[in-house]
């Protein structure tokens, strides 16, 4: 067995926990700072602002990780490419229909990318030390499903489709989205990521040979391509939503931290855990629930994951509903567990 080890490791050895979306909608302090800039982006490149609401969690709940304020999005936005924020309506960008738009991509992101690592830089100094800031990027497939559907809501029927006619073009289109992606995530570790996160939140949608060659092979060549730079910076991955194909995934990819969603059984995490750390998988609508059905659900996951390679997190991103005293015992239940 290779030897592993949590890149959230606590000194009292218990297990690290920090959530998806743990800055946002849910946390009073996050709308107070979010209403003061209209635009969600001009939001995410806002220096202070997105300082600010990244370390709120950290402090409201003593979670092991920040993640930097901002989106998947920033990268195609600061390539070019037109991207728009709506309000109750999500994303909506310009489509990739044909070759010809490749024109609409810069090859160099203009600057805002550079407020990016500049949020990060000045997080770290006011971070606690025990805290790590954990940097990110939307995967290849993931980007390129809003760059081809043009929207957020999408059934990505448009995006399969444009693949399965012009496999080519496609591949053109991710192999683009992939070396900006690596770039982009280099210079959030430059800038002093202490871990990187791949989101790929649609990698489910597609079926085992395009599963192989738009998210197992860009995600391979954005891992190998780090490792080379960053040997030591732990990567995190989360094919959401792969079901049976988790399986391929975690055995052609050397991560570092696989997270896996709510429909991977605990049994799987722990079977997986003896090779690569495991991250998830509690489902966030838990969290709209009371104290006892949570208490039972951390117990359950706990206590088949404890003293394993595990890192809690939730199956997705916490909900706008959310109360935040149910994440305050959330910590509390995982913080007081009693270890067999
Ligand atoms: O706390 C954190 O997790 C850090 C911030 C973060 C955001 N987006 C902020 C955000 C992270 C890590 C993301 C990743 C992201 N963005 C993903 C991957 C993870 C996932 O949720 O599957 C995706 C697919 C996106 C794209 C995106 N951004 C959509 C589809 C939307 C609209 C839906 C929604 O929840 O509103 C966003 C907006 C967004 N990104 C918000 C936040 C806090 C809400 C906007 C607001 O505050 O007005």
């Amino acid at each position: 067995m290779t030897s592993i080890s949590n890149p959230l490791k606590r000194i009292d050895h218990k297990t690290p926990i920090w959530l998806m979306r743990q800055a946002g909608r849910y946390l009073p302090e996050y709308m107070e700072v979010r209403k003061t800039t209209k635009n969600f982006l001009d939001f995410c490149y806002d220096v202070d602002k997105a300082t600010k609401v990244t370390i709120q969690p950290v402090k409201r709940f003593g979670v092991d990780a920040a993640i930097v304020f901002s989106d998947i999005l920033v990268l195609p936005d600061a390539l070019g490419w037109n991207v728009e924020f709506k309000e109750n309506i999500g994303p909506v960008l310009q489509q990739f229909k044909s070759k010809e738009d490749f024109k609409h991509l810069q090859d160099n992101p203009n600057d805002k990318l550079e407020k990016v690592y500049e949020i990060i830089r000045k997080v770290k100094k006011e971070l606690p030390n025990t805290t790590s800031l954990i940097g990110f990027a939307g995967s290849p497939w993931t980007v390129m499903t809003y760059m081809l559907e043009g929207k957020g809501k999408q059934d990505f029927r448009v995006s399969k489709k444009f693949v399965y006619e012009n496999k080519e073009l496609a591949k053109e289109l991710i192999k683009f989205i992939t070396e900006k992606t690596f770039y982009h995530l280099i210079n959030q570790i430059q800038a002093g990521a202490d871990i990187i996160k791949i989101f790929d939140s649609w990698s489910g949608v597609l079926g085992e040979e395009e599963f192989t060659d738009f998210v197992i092979e860009p995600t391979k060549e954005i891992i190998k391509k780090i490792k080379e730079f960053c040997p030591k910076t732990p990567i995190i991955t989360f094919p959401k939503g792969a079901g049976f194909l988790y399986e391929k995934f975690v055995e052609e990819i050397s991560m570092d931290v696989l997270a896996v969603d709510m429909l991977v059984p605990l049994e799987k995490m722990k079977q997986w855990s003896s090779k690569v750390v495991v991250q998830g998988n509690l489902d966030p609508v838990i969290l709209l629930t009371n104290k006892v059905v949570i208490r039972e659900k951390v117990h359950k996951i706990l206590s088949t994951l404890e003293n394993n390679n595990f890192i809690f997190n939730l199956g997705h991103g916490i909900l706008p509903e959310t109360p935040p005293e149910n994440v305050e015992f959330l910590v509390e239940c995982i913080r007081n567990y009693e270890y067999k």
